[in-house]
């Protein structure tokens, strides 16, 4: 079965690619695994203590090397000197982008280093001290539970933290309250009492609709138990924006800033972290950015060929524009990463969902792609099927980790984790091999089966294979590694927006919704507004507000 079945139509990312792409699309996985044994070795590196395996990517020698000079002739390496040194690459809102100072670039200008120190000293402090039970609440007793409330880059990073780190929280419980569906604020706030509660608002610009509205609701309900004179003792803010948090009623000392070098999907280092460090602590917190530190300088340093982020990107500028794909499914094969691909979803779609270029251009080249994901093995009982049999191919990354924190039940640990690490390579390696109708045929003879059954069933069991796949292998699911997956991913989604002449850090795509969400609210207050608006968002708004009989 030919890949070009799988393909979509597309332009490759530079010419330099285009020998290779036909050649690749009709070499099979199995034969480029079968044909060079030492592919493991010359495609997998082992750098920053993680082990990137990409040798079941659908590409050979000659087409990584021309990804190499790709990135050369791209300018990766001036692009990314560029950004850590702080000059203002993110040009359509003229802001340098410095999330890598958060965790110790000694790259960026000292006075933003000074900075970042000095506000990193105080969330921590605040951090230290909830935990400790000296800021306590207004009855004088101590924390049991902190809300945090924000969307995106505000909610997704520290949700997605403390549930990986879970075996090292063991501070106050914290929850996360995003949307302003008003069930999720009642679900959240329903199960807690306001006397042991510290509620965050976390937004950076502190203008978020959903948040703004679920902070006001937090607040009527600590008020009500409290009184309104004790709320501010209930209460911080994390914001780049200190006009509005003082309007909002925060005491300036219950406000934790950072600054508009820092991208919302780029804040989890910054004082947004707030909820992890009180989950986990401080030391642990600086582990935490220590090792997005150590991935840091390895993308700083490392050669191209052996620099894990830019291997990454080149395989997924392969994947989108040589082969065509647009589906990217990130399996972590760690329950604790439930919500590691939600986080990449952000940081990844929200950074190159885009299709103008710097200099205003339209993309010829496609960019992006659909990034998803659950933890395996899970997913391999809900959506694999269409990966392994569907008509699209999706590409893969799987993490596991070679240890699993912390004990299982009955001392069970080991059994789960072979289980686990099994299943990872399993699938990894059907998804590339896959399975001839030969082979099936041969295999339901062996079984006894009847040939008409045979005739009748083989079809439906064959697996084209030819899927491609990377592996990320870790030691320990640990706040230094969590730090290092997560820069991996950062800079990596960076890498390839270089590559696509895209810029990364902006996310003007979401505002036009936002804008129109304005428009429609006083039309959901006064149908007749509804007017105003096309036959179709005009009949949903009556539909909604019908009243019932
Ligand atoms: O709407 C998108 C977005 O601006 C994200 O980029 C950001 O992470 C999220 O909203 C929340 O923004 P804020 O932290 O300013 O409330």
């Amino acid at each position: 079965m030919s890949f070009d079945r799988f393909m979509t139509e597309n332009l490759p990312l530079s010419r330099s690619l285009e020998p290779h792409v036909d050649r690749m699309r009709a070499t099979h996985l199995r034969n480029l695994l079968s044909n060079e044994p030492d592919r493991f070795a010359r495609f997998s590196r082992v750098q920053c203590g993680l082990l990137l395996d990409w040798s079941k990517e659908k590409l050979d020698q000659g087409a990584w090397q021309s990804l190499l000079e790709l990135a050369v002739e791209k300018g990766v390496e001036d692009a990314r000197d560029s950004m850590l040194r702080g000059d203002r690459v993110n040009t359509t809102e003229d802001r340098a982008v410095l999330h890598t100072a958060l965790r110790g670039g000694a790259w960026a200008p000292p006075h933003i280093q000074e900075e970042i120190a000095a506000e990193k000293a105080r969330f921590l402090g605040f951090a230290e001290h909830v935990r400790s039970g000296a800021i306590a609440a207004n009855d004088g007793a101590p924390f049991e539970h902190v809300v945090n409330i924000g969307i995106g880059g505000s909610d997704l990073g520290p949700a997605m933290a403390v549930r990986a780190l879970a075996p090292f929280c063991d501070g106050p419980t914290i929850h996360f309250l995003s949307n302003v569906d008003g069930a999720h604020a009642a679900d959240v706030l329903a199960k807690l009492d306001p006397k042991r509660t510290l509620v965050l608002v976390a937004s950076k610009t502190f203008t978020t609709l959903e948040t703004l509205t679920n902070a006001q609701t937090a607040r009527a309900w600590l008020a009500e138990t409290l009184g309104d004179d004790q709320v501010g003792q209930h209460l911080a803010a994390l914001s780049t924006n200190a006009a509005a948090t003082a309007k909002f009623g925060i005491q300036e000392d219950r406000v934790f800033g950072f600054w508009d070098y820092v991208g919302g999907r780029y804040s989890l280092w910054s004082a947004i972290g707030l909820p992890l460090a009180l989950a986990i602590g401080a030391d642990r917190f600086n582990a935490f950015l220590a090792g997005a530190h150590a991935m840091d300088v390895h993308f700083a340093n490392a050669p191209l060929a052996d620099n894990l982020p830019a291997i990454l990107a080149l395989i997924g500028v392969w994947r989108r524009n040589a082969l065509g794909l647009v589906g990217h499914a990130v399996i972590p094969y760690e329950e604790r990463l439930a919500r590691f691909p939600a986080y990449l979803q952000q940081m990844d779609m929200e950074s190159n969902g885009k299709r103008v270029t710097t200099d205003g251009s339209q993309a010829i080249d496609a960019t992006g792609m659909l990034v998803f994901g659950e933890p395996g093995t899970n997913a391999q009982h809900s959506f694999f099927q269409l990966f392994h049999q569907g008509h699209d191919v999706i590409a893969l990354d799987v993490l596991i980790g070679r240890r699993v924190v912390g004990e299982a039940v009955n001392g069970r640990a080991s059994i789960h984790h072979t289980h686990l690490m099994a299943n990872a390579l399993a699938q990894t390696r059907a998804l590339a091999l896959g399975r001839t109708l030969e082979e099936t045929r041969a295999e339901m003879a062996r079984d006894g089966i009847a040939v008409d059954e045979i005739e009748r069933l083989a079809p439906h069991r064959t697996f084209p294979g030819d899927r491609p796949s990377t592996t990320l292998v870790y030691d320990q699911l640990d706040p230094e590694t969590l730090g290092k997956l997560i820069a991996l991913y950062e800079h990596k989604v960076f890498v390839e927006s270089v590559l696509w002449g895209i810029n990364a850090f902006d996310q003007w795509g979401v505002e036009l919704g936002k804008q129109l969400a304005k428009q429609i609210t006083p039309a959901l207050a006064d149908p007749r507004l509804a007017a105003a608006f096309d036959p179709s968002t005009r009949g949903l708004i009556e539909a909604l507000l019908q009243k019932d009989d």
